[in-house]
């Protein structure tokens, strides 16, 4: 099995990149390694690669011997890309997790989300679309912020309507784009809408990075409106969930599917501050601020459909997973 994952040194992909060298198929990573989210984001990057390459050398056989990351951005000529699945012969599955995510950036730099997300995706889709080398099989990540408006639990056929931020429309415009493809191209497509994941080498624009971070050098945290909550998923879970994608597309033909990827146990963003204190036996000020009007007040996936179709079941403890992720940040906020 061959497979090309776009965004794989970035936080997700890095789990889901362990998973498909653990399984000893070969991999394929594209990433540009932008620096969104500054320095924690490179440092986060370069260990990541580090360690692929370390379970690459201590998984391979003689059958899967090849692993490769090539830094290219999907944005650009992607004939590099072309030319490195050569040395495979051709990709089974696509994976696409590369993206500018982040709701706050998108508001104050929309157009870096219309280029990294829907020109980047449509590019990647015209690629597959017209070359021998791909099949036409694709896993896409979207997000729960296309839900906003929806009542809780969010399931996969409601209606989305309401966009906070480009970010939420770019994605939304992506999953479009591959309805279109699916229907016109006959592309196989896979689309996981992954609710707020957490977990090591955290990417560090998010809640949980900055949770930890603000209490390890002693400054207060912000929590934005008393009642906010969110279906945090460890992302271990995230990344196996995108894994067993790979089987479904395998085995199906002409298929598209959207997929809830969250916890079913959605929790208040203070609660969770209040495990992170306890892991971390340390606390410090917590100052609840009003709501942002570009967040979503709660989030809560109904992941029925990912039980039944991707065996899933995400049942990681929440304080297990928080103790697992501080271990590691601790390690690099000094
Ligand atoms: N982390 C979450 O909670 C979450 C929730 C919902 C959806 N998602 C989606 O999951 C995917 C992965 O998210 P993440 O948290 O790992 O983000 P991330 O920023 O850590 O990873 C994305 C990676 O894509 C790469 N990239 C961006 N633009 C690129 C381009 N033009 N060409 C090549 N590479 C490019 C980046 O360098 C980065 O390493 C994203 O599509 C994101 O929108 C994430």
């Amino acid at each position: 099995m061959n497979i090309l994952l776009t965004g794989g040194l970035g936080f997700i992909g890095f789990f889901v990149s362990k998973l498909i060298l653990e399984k000893g198929y070969n991999l394929i990573v594209v990433d540009n390694l932008n620096n969104y989210a500054g320095k924690f984001n490179i440092i986060f990057k370069n260990e990541r690669l580090k360690e692929l390459i370390s379970i690459y050398n201590k998984n391979k056989t003689k059958n899967n011997n090849y692993f490769n990351f090539l830094k290219l951005d999907l944005t650009k000529d992607l004939k590099l890309l072309e030319e490195e699945i050569k040395k495979v012969s051709k990709i089974d599955i696509t994976i696409h997790l590369a993206a500018y995510p982040g709701v706050k950036y998108s508001l104050k730099y929309p157009q870096k989300y219309i280029k990294n997300n829907i020109i980047a995706t449509q590019k990647l889709l015209d690629f597959i679309n017209k070359n021998e080398l791909i099949d036409k099989k694709i896993v896409f990540s979207s997000t729960s912020s296309v839900y906003d408006g929806n009542k809780l639990p969010f399931k996969e056929d409601n209606c989305i309507t309401n966009f906070l931020s480009p970010y939420s429309y770019t994605k939304f415009c992506c999953e479009n784009m591959l309805k279109t493809y699916h229907k016109i191209h006959k592309l196989n497509v896979i689309i996981l809408r992954y609710f707020t994941v957490f977990g090591p080498y955290n990417r560090p624009d998010m809640a949980t990075f900055n949770f930890f971070y603000n209490l390890l050098k002693s400054k207060p945290i912000y929590i934005n409106g008393k009642d906010i909550s969110r279906d945090f998923t460890y992302v271990e879970n995230t990344a196996l969930a995108t894994l067993n994608s790979i089987n479904l597309l395998k085995d199906n033909s002409n298929i598209f599917e959207i997929i809830n990827i969250g916890s079913d146990n959605p929790i208040k963003v203070i609660d969770y501050v209040k495990t992170i204190f306890k892991v971390a036996n340390k606390e410090t000020k917590l100052i609840i601020r009003d709501y942002n009007p570009y967040e979503m007040k709660s989030t809560w996936a109904d992941i029925t459909k990912a039980k039944n179709l991707l065996n899933y079941n995400p049942n990681t403890n929440i304080e297990d997973s928080l103790k697992i992720t501080f271990e590691n940040l601790k390690k690099y906020i000094k």
